[in-house]
């Protein structure tokens, strides 16, 4: 039963950083920078309470099943385990340039934060195969 409980808070948290991260994702790359200062300060305080919430809680619950439930030595583990890693750097950078963003509208990111749809959107993809397939 705790292991269920455990697996629905790990997918809860799963959902909201990964439409959080989506939504940091379109107004990086999407909202022109006339409209950009006051989207962008909205959207950080959603940022710093519900998706940053959701990356601990996914952490938190993902370990406790990986370690709690021998996961951690299977090959589908190791290799979701570097995709998050990268999607938590995302979205450590995401919140630094909605920072830096806020203050200077017309500052450009670097392409690996401008290109943050198509990489979460492809994470997703792969991590959601490894984790319910477990091809290895
Ligand atoms: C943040 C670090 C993460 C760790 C350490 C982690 C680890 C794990 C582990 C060990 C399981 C158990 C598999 C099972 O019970 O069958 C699991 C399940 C799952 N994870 Fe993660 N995970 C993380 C992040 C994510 C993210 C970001 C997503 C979504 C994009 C995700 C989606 C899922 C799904 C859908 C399952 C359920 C698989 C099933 O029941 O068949 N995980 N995770």
């Amino acid at each position: 039963m705790l292991y269920f409980i455990i697996k629905a808070l790990h997918i809860l948290s799963d959902f909201l950083l990964i439409g959080g991260m989506l939504i940091n994702a379109f107004v990086i790359g999407m909202v022109p920078p006339t409209i950009r200062t006051g989207v962008i300060s909205a959207l950080r305080r959603y940022d710093r309470t519900v998706t940053t919430a959701a990356l601990g809680g996914a952490w938190l619950f993902g370990l406790w099943l990986a370690f709690g439930y021998g996961f951690y030595t299977s090959g589908w583990f190791g290799f979701k385990f570097l995709i998050v890693i990268m999607l938590s750097a995302l979205h450590g950078m995401q919140g630094a340039w909605m920072r830096r963003m806020e203050a200077d509208p017309h500052l450009d990111p670097p392409a690996f934060v401008r290109a943050g749809l198509p990489i979460v959107l492809g994470s997703v993809v792969v991590i959601i195969a490894l984790a319910v397939i477990k091809p290895f």
